[in-house]
């Protein structure tokens, strides 16, 4: 039986201790059939460095497979460059043996549940950062990644049980009282579209970027929890 766990932003090393032994200690009897996602900002895909190798390295030596979607502060270029394969159902970059990318738009099969997944967000320490270096105009989602996700949601008549992502809809921003401290842009805009328009349906929905920890109702603001879904 497949086991599922979610967590937030790692930013390469710089928040990636809620998954060392000691605060993770269940990973010891984990095996590769079992998933850990980190909801975005994974962070191990920046420069092609010896320092990405020592953190994908370091992920594919663990007893569990790493998944993640894409969050704001990622190398796009980089990203992009990985070779696209099929992964219980939906597209991904293979990063390592045990290492993918979750790319925007998809829906795949973890354990007979249905998680649709989809990345991005804007970034808001943008004027900090140079583009091509530190900030790459793709963690906007483009209309392609958007019609990704409505072809493969329709598919499943807009009904999952998990949705996975970086930010999230302005309804959950609100839901969580923290409406209007961030400005809302085209990827929050979207999830709205989704559940209001589409009529999308889920059980609970995941996302990191707020780095906060905060739960209300079917939202879940992840940060330095790891929660186990199935
Ligand atoms: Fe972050």
């Amino acid at each position: 039986m497949t086991r599922v766990f979610i967590t937030g932003d790692t930013h390469s090393t710089i928040d990636w201790e809620k998954l060392n032994t000691k605060k993770f200690p269940i990973q010891k009897d984990l095996t590769k059939e079992d998933l850990v996602i980190i909801a975005g900002d994974f962070g191990g895909v920046w420069d092609g460095s010896k320092s990405d190798d020592y953190v994908l390295d370091s992920y594919d030596s663990r007893n569990f497979t790493t998944l993640f979607v894409d969050g704001n502060h990622e190398n796009f270029d980089l990203l992009n460059s990985y070779p696209t394969e099929y992964f219980h159902g939906g597209k991904v970059h293979r990063i390592q043996d045990s290492v993918y990318h979750l790319m925007r738009g998809q829906v795949y099969d973890f354990g007979g549940k249905t998680f649709f997944a989809f990345g991005g967000a804007r970034s808001t320490d943008r004027i900090y950062r140079k583009e091509g270096e530190s900030w790459w105009p793709q963690e906007i989602p483009s209309d392609e990644d958007m019609a990704e996700a409505d072809a493969n949601l329709a598919r499943v008549n807009y009904k999952v049980n998990y949705v996975i992502t970086h930010c999230c809809p302005k309804k959950a921003l609100f839901e969580l009282s923290r409406y209007g401290l961030y400005e809302p842009d085209k990827v929050n805009t979207f999830f709205d579209h989704l559940i209001e328009d589409e009529g999308l349906s889920f059980d609970k929905w995941f996302f990191g970027h707020y780095h906060e920890d905060l739960r209300v109702g079917k939202w879940n603001m992840l940060y330095q929890t790891v929660e186990e879904i199935i």
